[in-house]
């Protein structure tokens, strides 16, 4: 079998699993001494990092049918459970035809009434010359979204209880997604108490809306309601186990993610003011005032290039894992069966082959007449993942960074409060390690 290259011996657990270790550091060096595609064993389990957009490619579409989610999901599983993230196979596939009716075009329009009207009641909280953590306030603002969105309900209620459940789940998912690697299938993953408590308080939450959405037979024009109403060919809807798996991980995957594009987007504009000038200055041409709807979307180009320059330089999903069911070919290299494929949006997107001066922040590179854009190779950029698995709440996630930005933006001046550090802290997404402070002035 022709191997790739990679380190012998055994790195340390914390700098491949753990996020306080420096996975990304031990991979950048890996590719770096290496190259695009590095094999190694970690306790007898064998990984590959790929580092080359045409490989990636064919890991998640040409060769997608080959791969599985990688071990770590498993983690993940024992919160969502069997819900599109994590499930596979004939399941996934009819689990992601009954869902995906829920993430039109036109459904999903309907719900930028709900981000923008969110977002106006936050900005009323807000006073001239205010200090807050502009990351806790995009958490909280996306998790009101998207239950208002997901079951037309609003958690203000139930959100304190929610966001710590949510809290304990990720801070302990890293942790268990190490392990997941490790241990055979049949090996159960160690829990806690503290996690079991905080998934039993968020279970009895989504069942009951469920539940009493059945018998009350109302049907909104929520996305919970759509998959409500959902049937596959056999004329067969979902059953509330179902309903509760799917609505669990919508409500994960479409809330952080989103929280954490507008967050970097903030730090970024903050560091460069002549950015947020000429992003106000379009804001005020396309809309003059108006309340931003999807209709303005397309006209608000330079807001959608800072969000695409921010989504490069801060990836809300930093990597992607597979795992190879049979042997496959990466170009020269044979791998065993088993292997576990790591690909990072993270490293890629700052790979200087691709992306010229990589680490400056250049929202002009994603302009069409600018050369740099029409030279990018498939998947040099993969924010969304890509193939079958594709992120299907992409469009929602794009629409609703661009009107809670231009709505933001169009009100206040969000400045970084000086003398701060800000660190990447790459947990299940890649969030700023102790939040970020500004200061907001009204305009
Ligand atoms: C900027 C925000 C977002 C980013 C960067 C993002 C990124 C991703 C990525 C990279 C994947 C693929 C993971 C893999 O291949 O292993 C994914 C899958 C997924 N995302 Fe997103 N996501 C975002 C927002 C959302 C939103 C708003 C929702 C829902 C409301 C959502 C729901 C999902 C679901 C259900 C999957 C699994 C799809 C499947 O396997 O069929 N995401 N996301």
């Amino acid at each position: 079998m022709n191997l790739p290259p990679g380190p012998k011996g055994y790195p340390l657990l914390r700098n491949v699993l753990e996020p306080r270790g420096d996975a990304v550091g031990y991979f950048t060096k890996c590719v770096r001494e290496y190259g695009d595609v590095v094999f190694l064993r970690f306790l007898g389990v064998p990984m590959c990092f790929v580092n080359r957009p045409e490989y990636i490619e064919s890991v998640l579409v040409t060769q997608s049918a080959n791969f599985e989610k990688s071990k770590d999901y498993r983690a993940l599983r024992r919160v969502l459970g069997n819900g599109l993230l994590t499930s596979e196979g004939e399941f996934w596939r009819r689990q992601r035809k009954l869902v995906q009716p829920a993430f039109h075009q036109q459904r999903i329009a309907a719900y930028a009434e709900v981000m923008v009207e969110f977002t106006r009641r936050m900005l009323t909280t807000w006073t001239d010359g205010q200090e807050l953590d502009v990351h806790e306030a995009m958490m909280r603002l996306t998790l009101d979204i998207v239950a208002k969105t997901l079951f037309d309900t609003d958690v203000s209620q139930e959100a304190g209880d929610v966001t710590a459940a949510l809290d304990v789940l990720m801070g302990k998912f890293m942790r268990q997604a190490g392990f997941a690697f490790l241990l055979p299938k049949f090996v159960p993953i160690p829990t806690t108490s503290r996690l079991q408590r905080a998934v039993k308080q968020l279970d009895k939450v989504i069942y009951g809306i469920i539940r009493q959405r059945r018998a009350s037979g109302q049907m909104s024009g929520d996305l919970l309601s759509v998959m409500l109403q959902a049937q596959d060919d056999e004329g067969i809807g979902m059953t509330d186990r179902q309903l509760h798996d799917e609505v669990m991980t919508l409500f994960l995957a479409g809330h952080e993610t989103t929280a954490n594009v507008l967050t970097w987007t903030w730090l970024l504009l903050g560091r460069h003011p002549e950015a947020a000038e000429k992003l106000r200055r379009e804001l005020s041409v396309v809309l003059g005032g108006r309340t931003p709807t999807p209709g303005d979307l397309p006209r608000l180009v330079y807001t959608d290039m800072v969000l695409r320059e921010a989504m490069r330089l801060y990836p809300p999903v930093w990597i992607i894992g597979r795992r190879a069911l049979a042997p496959f070919r990466l170009g020269e290299y044979e791998l065993p069966a088993d292997t576990n494929v790591l690909m990072s949006q993270l490293i890629l997107h700052k790979d200087a082959r691709f992306f010229p001066d990589p680490d400056a922040f250049d929202p002009e590179r994603w302009n069409a007449s600018d050369p740099r854009s029409g030279a990018l190779p498939r998947f040099a950029y993969f924010p969304f993942g890509g193939g079958p698995r594709v992120c299907i709440g992409a469009g929602f996630a794009m629409m609703e960074a661009a009107l809670l930005l231009a709505t933001i933006a169009q009100h206040f001046q969000v400045d970084l409060v000086p003398g701060q550090t800000v660190e990447m802290l790459p947990s299940v997404t890649l969030r700023p390690k102790s939040g970020i402070r500004v200061k907001v002035k009204s305009r």
